[in-house]
């Protein structure tokens, strides 16, 4: 006996309503553009990401791996760059925090002056804790492990010969 195809066998038209319907298909499943946006992450799913970056990047000025040091706050800055056009009602405080604090950690990190590097590290923690609590979520008070990362280099890396040192 031959099945009858269900309506929902039937292909779905290409325009809904005069809007073009957009969808992406994986193996699993067919995402509309909508469902595909409200996947895209927000502060909850982007701040852990930071706040590792942030902790590698105190030790890795503290050992002398200034390149790491700077690449930890490109990282911070491209997570923020998402997290203001996700949350677009947060973009003030994540492009304060961008041209205040990780200014100054850069110019600290350029000239490679801890002492430097170390105020206006402290100060982007007080500065961070209070847009926590400015944003709500005066129970989110980062504080800096007083352990380093154990999976990454931290000292100095000799960048002209591109070699990795032995730890
Ligand atoms: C480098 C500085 C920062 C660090 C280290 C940091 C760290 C964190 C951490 C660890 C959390 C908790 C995440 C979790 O485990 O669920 C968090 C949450 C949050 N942070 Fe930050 N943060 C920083 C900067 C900022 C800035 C500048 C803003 C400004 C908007 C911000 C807004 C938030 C918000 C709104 C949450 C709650 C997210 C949610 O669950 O909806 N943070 N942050």
């Amino acid at each position: 006996m031959s099945q009858q195809p269900s309506a929902s066998d039937a292909p779905q038209p290409e325009f809904a309503g005069g809007e073009p319907r957009l969808v992406g298909r994986t193996r699993h499943a067919e995402l509309t553009l909508d469902e595909i946006a409200d996947l895209q992450p927000g502060l909850g799913r982007l701040m852990p990401d930071v706040s590792e970056r942030y902790w590698i990047l105190y030790y890795a000025a503290k050992g002398g791996n200034w390149k790491l040091a700077q690449y930890c706050v490109n990282q911070i800055r491209g997570l923020f760059r998402v997290g203001a056009t996700t949350r677009p009602n947060m973009r003030r405080y994540l492009e304060a925090f961008g041209q205040g604090h990780l200014r100054a950690i850069e110019a600290a990190l350029a000239q490679r002056d801890f002492a430097a590097f170390e105020i206006a590290y402290r100060k982007g923690i007080d500065a961070a804790n209070a847009m926590h609590a400015a944003t709500n979520h005066p129970e989110v008070i980062w504080q800096l492990p007083p352990e380093p990362p154990r999976h990454l280099y931290l000292g100095p890396v000799d960048a002209e010969q591109g070699s990795t040192p032995t730890p």
